[in-house]
């Protein structure tokens, strides 16, 4: 497994092989693996040549009272995850080599922004699509692979690919859990011994949510004052958001049809986690 920490390292590797004709699956990451990124691996490599995995903690998409120094790094664990699950080369690189200069542009995420993380996350798009533009436009893959856990990331992504006519196919892959129900993310190592235990009722309330659409509810605002409802008997932290919406367009609905996302943000003590239910209702 190769690892570049520059980008002209990155380059000369990418050259190589575009030259030798193969396809190139990336999976980027803010590292500290979980299941959730060695299943896009998996996913990558069953499809691709080469696998291309980045591991950057991008600064741009954190707010000044988010996380950022909170979250977890381990570059070692992360490497030999990474090789076990048969990457071939990944992106390392530090926040001068991402971010050197004070750049000329900035790029503003104008659509699905107001709503979920984007409105109680002023920016974190922004941030978002710069990392991901710089980082296609380093790795230059033929797919890349995003977790539905960020159901609005995978959306604000396919968007920006179709504004701005790149040229890569986004792939979105289910979220990957815990059997218990909790959506893996490296976040999860900030949850207290009780917030762990309590936490995957945010995803059971959800599926909760689902049946009762299912069975005939479609009135968002019932729905959504269900959960409410129940975050706040069951569950001991704090509700960010609740939201549901269409899909992939993120527009506020009233009535429930076609395909929605069902969507919370929960904050604890020391982390903040989200979680979603996208799913479609088949009707005449
Ligand atoms: O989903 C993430 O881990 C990050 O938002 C991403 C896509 C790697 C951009 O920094």
């Amino acid at each position: 497994m190769i690892i570049c920490r520059t980008k002209e390292a990155l380059r000369t590797e990418i050259k190589t092989k575009k030259a030798e004709g193969k396809s190139i699956g990336f999976v980027p990451t803010m590292g500290y693996l979980h299941e959730g990124h060695l299943h896009l691996v998996e996913q990558a490599r069953a499809e691709h040549d080469v696998v291309v995995l980045s591991i950057f903690v991008n600064p741009l998409q954190f707010g000044p009272n988010e996380d950022l120094d909170r979250y977890p790094r381990d570059f070692e664990r992360d490497e030999r995850l990474a090789m076990e699950a048969g990457v071939d080369l990944v992106f390392y690189p530090t926040v001068e080599e991402m971010y050197p200069d004070e750049p000329s542009l900035a790029i503003h995420v104008k659509k699905g922004t107001d709503v979920l993380c984007g409105a109680s996350r002023p920016g974190h798009f922004d941030g978002v699509a710069t990392v991901v533009l710089k980082l296609f436009n380093l790795v230059q893959p033929d797919d890349a692979y995003f977790g539905m856990k960020d159901a609005q990331q995978v959306a604000v992504i396919m968007n920006m690919v179709r504004d701005l006519n790149l040229d890569v196919r986004i792939v979105p892959c289910e979220t990957v859990r815990e059997t218990d129900g909790l959506a893996k993310s490296s976040r999860n190592v900030n949850l207290t011994a009780e917030e762990r235990t309590e936490a995957p009722l945010l995803y059971q309330t959800l599926q909760e949510a689902k049946e009762i659409i299912l069975t005939g509810e479609r009135e968002a605002d019932m729905v959504r004052a269900y959960l409410l409802k129940q975050y706040e008997d069951r569950l001991s932290g704090n509700v960010d958001y609740v939201e549901l919406l269409s899909y992939p367009d993120l527009e506020p609905i009233k009535t429930i049809k076609g395909t929605v996302i069902i969507a919370v943000a929960y904050r604890y003590s020391a982390v903040r986690l989200i979680d979603n239910i996208v799913f479609t209702l088949n009707e005449g």
